[in-house]
């Protein structure tokens, strides 16, 4: 176990450790399994801040965060652009060397196409540790909460378990590719056989693939790369699915990329592309997911979706993250 994670940040799941993740795995479960029991851990962040820097909307990110730092004794703080100066331009260097002689770790969201870079420049400077609450390359907070579930469904030894995340026909806008980039990424560290399915034209990043590839080689697993929905769906564990934009074909094209999503209806999770995994399979999406486009209602209400548990998962490995990061631990205050 690595327990001296103070201070770390987490911009990426690919800069932490099997050991390290490993070590927040742990943490996440012991720290829901007390709140079962009605433990408190308001100790551990007691009189702590946490700013919260959100540049596009969130429901479950920020209710995770904010919950979970109540929880742990301290507080958070929710800015946007808007409500700081940040809006009127000032630097991410500035912005941190202030607010980290004030609190005690930073989040951001940042979805935009230098959302990374933002973060990246923030991080750069940081006294506090800075994590990511998504950008336009990775959604670190969600893969972690997606693997504590596939955990709590399948057992620690994930070996052999067949992981897919495909793309869904989700349109009327360009989705990022942070979801599906991070999960090839961390899933194909764990022993499962990862697939990723997708029409042509809508690759993931380089970065991503390449770590999957890496990553796979590693843990002794496979990752293929397919472009039929029912192809993936079959003999699957696990059914992650959600839409994305062909943003490595058109870049910020919005127009162009609707129209492209749009060519490629019916990439949908319905009852007949479950039957097609093994019995005992799950469906999981991080939400928001959209109804009857993405994934039949019957489906998403239905005994194998864990997308509920996904979601209040975020609420404990987030606790955990900022406990190991921020907290009070290891005898330092
Ligand atoms: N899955 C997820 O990040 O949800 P929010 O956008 O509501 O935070």
């Amino acid at each position: 176990m690595k327990s001296q994670l103070r201070g770390k940040h987490l911009l990426s799941t690919a800069d932490w450790s099997n050991e390290e993740i490993e070590t927040l795995l742990l943490t996440a479960e012991r720290l829901k399994l007390d709140n079962t029991l009605g433990t408190y851990h308001d100790h551990i962040c007691r009189a702590q801040s946490i700013f919260m820097l959100f540049f596009e909307e969130s429901t479950r990110t920020r209710n995770a965060f904010e919950c979970g730092i109540t929880q742990l004794g301290g507080h958070g703080n929710y800015l946007t652009p808007k409500s700081t100066q940040v809006d009127h331009g000032e630097t991410p260097k500035d912005t941190i060397d202030v607010l980290g002689r004030m609190g005690h770790g930073i989040g951001i969201r940042n979805t935009l196409v230098d959302g990374n870079k933002w973060m990246q420049a923030v991080a750069k400077h940081s006294n506090i540790p800075v994590y990511n609450m998504q950008c336009d390359i990775w959604h670190p907070t969600q893969a972690l909460a997606d693997l504590l579930t596939i955990r709590e469904k399948f057992g620690r030894d994930l070996r052999g378990k067949k992981f897919v995340i495909s793309w869904t026909s989700a349109g009327n806008y360009m989705r990022p590719l942070s979801m599906a980039n991070n999960l090839v990424e961390l899933m194909t560290r764990t022993g499962m056989d990862v697939t990723l399915a997708h029409p042509e034209k809508f690759d993931l990043l380089p970065v991503a693939l390449e770590a999957a590839r890496k990553n796979a080689e590693m843990s002794g697993s496979k990752f293929e790369i397919v472009h039929d929905m029912d192809e993936a769906c079959k003999d699957a564990d696990i059914i992650y699915a959600k839409g994305w934009g062909p943003i490595m074909t058109v870049g910020d094209d919005e127009v162009a990329g609707v129209k492209m999503i749009e060519e490629n209806p019916g990439w949908i999770v319905d009852s007949r592309r479950m039957a097609l995994g093994k019995p005992g399979a799950i469906y999981m999406h991080c939400m928001p997911a959209d109804r009857d486009i993405e994934v039949t209602s019957e489906v998403m209400d239905g005994p194998q979706s864990a997308i509920y548990d996904e979601a209040e998962n975020r609420l404990h490995t987030i606790k955990a993250l900022m406990a190991l990061t921020m907290g009070n631990v290891n005898g330092k205050n």
